[in-house]
C-alpha cells in the first residue's frame, strides 16, 4: 500500500507546490517510485500551470462533484510522476471527499502527494485528514512562524501524524529565524532547508520541477529529502560528487532526515 502525504502551510507563497513538484519528481526519477501529485488548492489550483498543463478537461473538482472516475482526471506527465490537477474557474466542490476518493489510488502508487490550500478553512483539513503524514513547509520570518505554529497545532488536533517543517527561502542572514528557533517553537524537526535560489524562479519559467532544471544545492536538499521519505539514502553522482558528500559536514536537517529514515525502515 502506498502513503499518502500532504504538504501545507497556512500562508500562501511559501513554496509548498514547488516542493510538491520538485520531490514528486525526485522520488520518481531519483528513487524509482511511482507517485501521484494531487492539486488540492481547491478555490486556487496551480500545481499544473507550474507544470505547463493549460486547462486540463477533468480535474479533482469534477471528481469530487461525482461528475468523473478519479482515474479519468490522472494525467501522465513528462516528468516521471502523474498528477491530478485543479480547475481554475470552478464553483464550490466538497473538500471532505478528497480522502475516500484518493485512497482507492493507494494500491497502485508508492506515494500521493497532496500539494494543499493555504486557506485555514475545510480546503486544509481535507488535506489533513486525507493525508497519513503531513510536512509543513515555512520561511524563516516570525510572521510564517506563527501560521506554522497554527498548522501544527491544527495537525495535532486532527490527530494526523507530522513528518517534519520544510524550511524554504532562506537566505543565510542574521536577522532571520535561526533552524533551532523554529523546531523550538513547533516542536517538530526540519527535514531540510531549501535556500532562497533564483534557479528555482527559473524552473518555473521553464515548467519543470527544480531537481530535473538543475543539479544544485536546493535541488540535492530535494533529493535527500525525497530519500528519507523512501527510507534510502541519495547518492551524487560522478567520483568529484560522491566525494564531496562523503567529507560535507553534517547539519542539523542531516541528522534530523537521518532520524527520520531510520523510522521509515522499521515501520516498512
Ligand atoms: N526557495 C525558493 N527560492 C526562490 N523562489 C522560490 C523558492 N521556493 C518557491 N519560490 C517561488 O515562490 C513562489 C511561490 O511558490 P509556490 O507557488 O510553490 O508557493 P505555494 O506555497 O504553493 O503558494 P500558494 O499557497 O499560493 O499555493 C513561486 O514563484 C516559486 O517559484
Ligand atoms: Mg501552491
Amino acid at each position: 500500500m502506498g502513503k499518502i502525504y500532504g504538504v501545507i502551510s497556512i500562508k500562501g507563497g511559501v513554496g509548498k507546490t514547488t516542493t510538491v513538484a520538485a520531490l514528486g519528481a525526485a522520488l520518481a526519477n531519483d528513487f524509482g517510485k511511482k507517485i501521484l501529485l494531487v492539486d488540492a488548492n481547491f478555490s486556487a489550483p496551480n500545481l499544473a500551470l507550474h507544470l505547463g498543463y493549460v486547462n486540463p478537461k477533468i480535474t479533482i473538482h469534477h471528481v469530487l462533484e461525482n461528475k468523473a472516475n478519479i482515474k479519468d482526471a490522472i494525467y501522465e506527465t513528462d516528468y516521471g510522476f502523474d498528477i491530478i490537477p485543479g480547475s481554475l474557474l470552478y464553483k464550490e466542490v466538497d473538500p471532505y471527499k478528497l480522502k475516500d476518493k484518493i485512497e482507492i489510488l493507494k494500491g497502485e502508487y508508492d506515494i500521493i502527494l497532496i500539494d494543499s490550500s493555504p486557506t485555514l478553512n475545510e480546503e486544509i483539513l481535507a488535506t489533513m485528514i486525507a493525508s497519513d503524514m503531513l510536512f509543513v513547509v515555512t520561511t524563516p520570518d516570525h510572521v510564517t512562524l506563527s501560521a506554522t505554529l497554527m498548522a501544527v497545532k491544527l495537525a495535532r488536533q486532527k490527530d494526523t501524524k507530522i513528518g517534519g517543517l520544510i524550511l524554504n527561502k532562506v537566505y543565510n542572514k542574521k536577522f532571520e529565524l535561526s533552524l533551532k528557533d523554529i523546531e523550538n517553537a513547533a516542536n517538530c524537526p526540519v527535514l531540510a532547508v531549501l535556500p532562497h535560489e533564483i534557479d528555482i524562479l527559473e524552473a518555473l519559467a521553464k515548467n519543470k520541477p527544480l531537481t530535473l532544471h538543475k543539479e544544485n544545492e536546493a535541488a540535492k536538499e530535494y533529493k535527500n529529502l525525497a530519500g528519507a521519505l523512501v527510507g534510502e539514502d541519495y547518492k551524487e553522482k560522478g567520483v568529484k560528487g560522491k566525494l564531496k558528500q562523503f567529507f560535507r559536514k553534517r547539519k542539523k536537517q542531516d541528522m534530523n532526515r537521518i532520524a527520520f529514515k531510520m523510522k521509515v525502515k522499521r515501520f516498512s
